[in-house]
């Protein structure tokens, strides 16, 4: 007995979760990226992350290639950033502030945290890869995080009464 992609995705979306925008540098050295919810950490001793990225992605070719990759942990207000980096659209980052962080990756200034890894691993994971990235550099500010639940936007203050 097995499950539909389509049953499956509706049973994942009961899965809360935060939403990032994982970016790097692609071969001409523009920024790229995508938003990404399979973001997770795996281990405190050395510092390892992992998120899973689609091989139809756009922006797959450039984080296989570059090594190197940055998660942008968004905060409640970004959910237009998000929406934009959920499209194929060709040039995301063009009106988008980004800049280069202490390792060099395209980051999201206002973003509640950045994490700056190196890739370790690339784990074939059925249609998406593992990246499994020690991070390198990091930082975190106050604010409310953007949620994504059962297909759409949500904020934690939208929970609690
Ligand atoms: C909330 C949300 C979470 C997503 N999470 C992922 C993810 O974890 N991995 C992934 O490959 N795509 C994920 N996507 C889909 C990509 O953002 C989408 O396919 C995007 O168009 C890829 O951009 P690109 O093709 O320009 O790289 C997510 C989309 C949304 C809206």
């Amino acid at each position: 007995m097995g499950i539909g992609p389509d049953e499956f995705r509706h049973v994942l979306s009961h899965f809360a979760s935060g939403v990032t925008v994982v970016t790097t540098w692609d071969a001409d050295g523009g920024p790229t990226g995508l938003t990404a919810s399979a973001f997770t950490s795996v281990s405190l001793e050395p510092p390892l992350i992992l998120v899973c990225v689609d091989h139809k992605a756009q922006s797959y070719p450039a984080l296989r290639a570059s090594g190197r990759f940055a998660v942008n942990v968004l905060a409640a207000e970004h959910e237009t950033v998000s929406r934009r980096f959920a499209t194929t659209d060709a040039d995301k980052f063009n009106g988008v502030s980004y800049r280069p962080g202490p390792l060099g990756l395209p980051l999201l200034p206002e973003a509640l945290a950045q994490l700056e890894c190196r890739t370790v691993h690339a784990y074939p994971g059925g249609d998406h890869t593992i990246f499994v990235g020690e991070v390198e550099a990091a930082h975190a500010r106050d604010g409310e995080p953007l949620l994504y639940f059962r297909g759409d936007y949500t904020r934690l203050d939208q929970r609690r009464s």
